[in-house]
């Protein structure tokens, strides 16, 4: 980009001109040139000099929305940034994968370490390597590390972090290595404490994460963990080359799919969110994977919009939770596709329960099930997807339905009151 003061000269049979180097110069790419000063303009083609008329747009952007590239917030735009994230994730360099999966081979025990957000992203973990690899690895909240996990040399600590500068989770790592632990971290930021004192580090390559709440970073993270669960899957054949290949296909298909639900389902969501943001009290289900999904979710329905929300398993309904519920207990259920078939019917199953205590359900379901308005209050039916990919697919409609009760509810979503970005103190 040329700045004030530059020369350019042009040196050539076919057209000579040298601009006023005390203006600002802008070539543009068809042939002509713009002088611009703070209050005028005037484009000129380069061959001749003549005065070139140009059409003005006039954009309404003041520097701060522009740096959010037309969008209201940075929440939305870092969500809408999800495929091309998840691409990022898709493209890194697998040694960096193929070394993390070699230390859990190694080690004799794992922790995945997180908070907050992380946290949830840690679970998600639990229940892919599960999955994929046969290998449980329990999930530790940063802040209870120190009082809960039993670290010794042969432990490998796995840490998921955005900031790489989280107070709590930098000391349970610290803690880890001070036992002779290894560690391992998927971080954001470059650079960053946690990316420079860990054993083996994820650079997830999100991009600057601007918004206080987490969105792309976490899908980012989930993407990564499903890909090296599949490593290791591989790797202690557990899964074959060819599921493998499978699920690699059905991780390239994830951007796209994305795309087209931002595109085609956003106004649903929206509407909804609009509809319903006064309820008050939210059940957040979901049951095996898209239990963390549903924590998760419901986490960014406090974090943004400041309404109490609260992820569980929808098995935990019969043992308590089921006596809060009446019509004025609202439920957010994320269905899993109906080729999960235990996962399916036990999620109808809880779906009922509530329904029968006039419980208000939002049910988050795939086409193949088709409408089913008896069981649910309201339903936003999602395209077939592969069901890999189906509970991240699930995380991305919670993080719009947050964020539009958020916006209806005019909330400060990019910076919501009482957070902060990274905890960097205990
Ligand atoms: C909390 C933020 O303070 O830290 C959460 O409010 C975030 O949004 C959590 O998920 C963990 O942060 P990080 O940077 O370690 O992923």
């Amino acid at each position: 980009m040329l700045g004030i003061g530059d020369e350019i000269k042009f040196v050539g049979s076919d057209f000579n001109a040298f601009i006023d180097h005390t203006k600002n110069a802008v070539i543009l790419d068809d042939g002509e040139y713009a002088i611009l000063s703070r209050d005028s303009y005037v484009v000129k083609s380069i061959l001749n000099e003549e005065e070139v008329a140009k059409p003005i747009t006039k954009i309404e952007w003041d520097s701060e929305t522009s740096k959010k590239g037309g969008y209201p917030h940075y929440m939305l735009k870092e969500i809408y940034e999800q495929p091309q994230t998840i691409s990022n994730a898709l493209d890194l360099e697998p040694s960096g994968l193929d070394d993390v999966v070699e230390m859990f081979e190694k080690a004799e025990s794992s922790y995945f370490l997180g908070v907050g957000t992380t946290f949830y992203v840690a679970k998600y973990a639990q229940y892919i390597f599960s999955e994929l690899a046969q290998k449980y690895i329990p999930p530790i909240s940063s802040d209870e590390f120190l009082t809960l996990a039993n670290v010794n040399k042969k432990t490998l600590v796995f840490a998921m972090s955005q900031s790489g500068e989280t107070f709590d989770t930098l000391s349970a790592l610290k803690y880890s290595q001070s036992k002779g632990a290894k560690t391992a971290a998927i971080v954001n930021v470059m650079g960053s404490s946690m990316a420079r004192m860990v054993d083996e580090v994820v650079l997830q390559g999100s991009g600057p994460e601007i918004c206080v709440i987490s969105t792309k970073a976490a899908l980012s993270q989930m993407v990564v963990l499903t890909l090296s669960a599949m490593k290791l899957g591989l790797k202690r054949k557990v899964i074959s080359k060819k599921t493998y290949q499978e699920n690699l296909q059905s991780l390239k298909e994830l951007p796209a799919i994305i795309q087209g639900i931002l595109n085609e389902r956003s106004g649903f969501i929206h509407r909804i969110a609009n509809k319903y943001c006064k309820n008050k009290n939210w059940l957040y289900l979901g049951r095996g994977i898209y239990y963390p999904i549903a924590l998760e979710a419901a986490l960014k329905m406090k974090e943004v919009a400041y309404v109490h929300a609260e992820g569980m398993p929808g098995g935990f309904l019969k043992h308590g939770t089921l006596a809060m519920i009446d019509d004025e207990i609202s439920s957010i259920v994320f269905v899993p596709p109906k080729e999960k078939k235990d996962l399916y019917q036990s999620t109808l199953h809880s779906i009922e329960e509530i329904r029968a205590r006039s419980g208000f359900v939002l049910g988050i379901h795939f086409t193949e099930q088709g409408k089913n308005q008896d069981l649910f209050s309201e339903e936003l039916i999602l395209p077939n997807v592969p069901p890999l990919i189906a509970p991240l697919i699930q995380l991305v409609i919670g993080q719009l339905f947050a964020y539009f009760t958020a916006t209806s509810l005019k909330r400060n979503v990019d910076k919501p009151r009482s957070l902060a970005k990274s905890v960097t103190v205990g």
